[in-house]
């Protein structure tokens, strides 16, 4: 069965998993990992410009041999491209073998917010939904005033941010999540097994393994940390990018879904574990952060 949707604000639907090609796939060829994905249940792709390999994504596509109707496929604009956003999409979609994708987005706010140029890349982006190149357009990495200052000139809301989220950015992120929450900006997540992936021994580690062991014996069934961290997410209203190297991990992801629901002070608990330390894996240039 392929994974649930959750609709968008455009009335289009969005796997709520998808697998992503930066991270552990930046700048590498991603064709073996991601026939793997599509193989194993994946319907959602999650490329970019910047990772340079929406190429090999395509031939994956290909080689894979799912209708192009089956898949949902995101790039996302280079983020020093202010000027010709058409073209480098144009471009994208040639790499990709594609004729439109499902989802673009404007990779990252910075840097042209501080160049005051925000609105204008956005006015770009909706002239590309209306040609068709996009189904649907969104953001990525936005904070509440990137948001603000795109919605005073928009026509289009966007319909997803992307952020990296997981409870050691909680502190951060609760705002964008609610405000995208009240504007119908649905958050996809990304980052989010930070805790037990890039930041292991924290505070949320002991509140993931009690909810873990409760779930486990109200199910039966082995439940992994990871998938306690995508219910999490799930619970927020968000949707979850995620990248695998093994058919096993996949798997548990899909399985994710099928997992009782986290109770209301289970979520607080882990809100409350993340607040004690703050882990930012990415973008932290856009959030005046040091790494
Ligand atoms: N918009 C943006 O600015 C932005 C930024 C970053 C990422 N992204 C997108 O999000 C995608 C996923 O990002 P992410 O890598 O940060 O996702 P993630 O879900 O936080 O981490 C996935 C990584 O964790 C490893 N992993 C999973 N479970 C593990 C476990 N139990 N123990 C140890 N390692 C484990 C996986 O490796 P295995 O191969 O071992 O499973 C994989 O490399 C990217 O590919 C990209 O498409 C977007």
């Amino acid at each position: 069965m392929a994974p649930r949707t959750i609709k968008l604000n455009d009335g289009r639907q969005i796997p709520w998993i998808g697998f992503g090609t930066g991270t552990a796939l930046f700048r590498k060829d991603a064709t073996q990992l991601v026939v793997q994905a599509i193989d194993n249940g994946i319907n959602h792709l999650d490329g970019a410009q910047v990772y340079r390999n929406e190429d090999t994504l395509g031939l994956a596509i290909k080689e894979s041999g799912k209708p192009r109707s089956e898949l949902f496929v995101t790039t996302k604009l280079n983020p020093g491209e202010t000027v010709n956003i058409k073209g480098t999409l144009e471009e994208s979609l040639r790499k990709l073998q594609l004729d439109h994708v499902d989802l673009f987005l404007v990779h990252s706010p910075h840097p042209a917010n501080k160049e005051g140029k925000l609105q204008d890349v956005w006015r770009q982006m909706e002239e590309v939904q209306a040609a068709g190149l996009a189904t649907s357009i969104g953001v990525s990495n936005f904070r509440v005033e990137d948001l603000e200052q795109i919605l005073q000139t928009a026509k289009v809301v966007p319909a997803v941010n992307q952020i990296e989220l997981h409870p050691y950015v909680w502190d951060t992120a609760r705002s964008i999540v609610e405000f995208g929450n009240e504007h119908g900006i649905l958050t996809a997540s990304y980052g989010g097994l930070t805790p037990i992936v890039r930041a292991p021994g924290g505070p949320v580690d002991p509140v993931i393994a009690s909810i873990r062991e409760r779930i486990e014996r109200t199910r039966g069934e082995p439940v992994s940390a990871g998938q306690v961290l995508t219910k999490w997410l799930l619970q927020k209203g968000a949707i979850v990018i995620t990248t695998t190297s093994k058919v096993e991990r996949i798997k548990e992801f899909l399985d994710a879904e099928n997992l009782p629901d986290l109770e209301e002070k289970e979520i607080l608990a882990i809100d409350n574990a993340g607040l004690k330390r703050h882990v930012r894996a990415f973008m932290h240039v856009v959030f005046g952060e040091t790494k």
